[in-house]
């Protein structure tokens, strides 16, 4: 909202989300009367359609707000918390082809157990995974509640749920949390899509044009981190070699040598902004 009304009279803000729903019910109404173009879409395909509307390179900047919407996680049908009974779906673009429901009843063991994990930085991944599949032999994951009972029923086992003494302090961490995160990531390709994202990035910008990523995974900032460091740096040669063979040059600095991260006021306000990371980058001219 705040940008569509400062890109006026010249500018226009196109609008990507995968979700059609967020686009129908949310932003379109909220952004009616400004120069908004929404499209339903994933932000790795974002250079296709910005052709077709003459809008690249883009002047002013990009910038993704990506992860899971406070929408999704409170519309219960759609799968994404483990505190409401529905059906394991978790896809932010409806039409997707791959759900929750899938990954639990077809992934093999050794898939499960890697975006666990990886994804989640579950500590009972390898329990969870190997009761996943011998759960599913005797009867199929179809709710979210199936899923939450079984990761519940672990913690319990090595009485890590509920908290005691100390940990009942703070307010606890659902024992579900990072494995319905870790499913979540999975379905969307979170990770995939940014990284695509990302390799093409610099070359959708005009010089001085900035990129802007708030993420709120630290596998996502790692990434982003990564990506801006490789691109601010140029070159990719192993440091021992004499002279450069790759021909790579600078195509971003770095305006954030630390993430951003949301101020006590704002937490309390918004406490979901705890885990947002915020990095940007500008666009530098062709010969830096
Ligand atoms: C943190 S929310 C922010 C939404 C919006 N900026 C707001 O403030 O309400 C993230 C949104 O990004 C969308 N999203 C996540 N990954 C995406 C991707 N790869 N391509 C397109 N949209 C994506 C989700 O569907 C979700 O609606």
């Amino acid at each position: 909202l705040a940008i569509a009304s400062i890109v006026q009279p010249e500018g226009r803000l196109i609008g990507f989300d995968q979700d059609a729903w967020a686009l129908a019910h949310r932003a379109g109404p909220r952004l009616e009367g400004l120069p908004v173009s929404l499209i339903q879409a994933n932000f790795s395909e974002m250079e296709t359609f910005l052709k077709e509307r003459d809008a690249l390179p883009v002047t002013g900047g990009i910038l993704l707000d990506i992860g899971v919407s406070s929408f999704q996680l409170d519309q219960a049908e759609r799968g994404f918390s483990f505190s409401k009974e529905a059906p394991l779906d978790m896809r932010m673009n409806a039409e997707g082809s791959l759900t929750a429901a899938i990954i639990l009843n077809e992934w093999s063991e050794a898939e499960l157990l890697r975006i666990f994990s990886e994804y989640g930085e579950e500590r009972f991944s390898r329990t969870i995974a190997r009761e996943i599949v011998q759960q599913r032999k005797l009867k199929p994951f179809e709710t979210t509640l199936d899923l939450a009972h079984l990761v519940v029923g672990i913690y319990e086992r090595h009485k890590a749920w509920p908290p005691r003494g100390n940990e009942r302090k703070s307010k606890p961490i659902h024992p579900a949390t990072q494995v319905f995160q870790a499913i979540r990531i999975a379905v969307n390709d979170e990770l995939g899509h940014l990284e695509r994202f990302l390799n093409r990035a610099p070359s959708l910008l005009a010089p001085g044009a900035r990129l802007a990523i708030i993420s709120f995974h630290s596998l996502e900032d790692r990434i982003v981190k990564q990506a801006f460091k490789n691109f601010a740096q140029g070159c990719q040669c192993p440091a021992w070699f004499p002279v450069c063979q790759c021909g790579l040059r600078p195509t971003l600095k770095i305006l954030t040598g630390k993430p951003v991260t949301a101020s006590e006021e704002e937490i309390r306000q918004n406490p979901r902004s705890r885990s947002a990371r915020l990095r940007v980058a500008e666009r530098l001219p062709e010969s830096s």
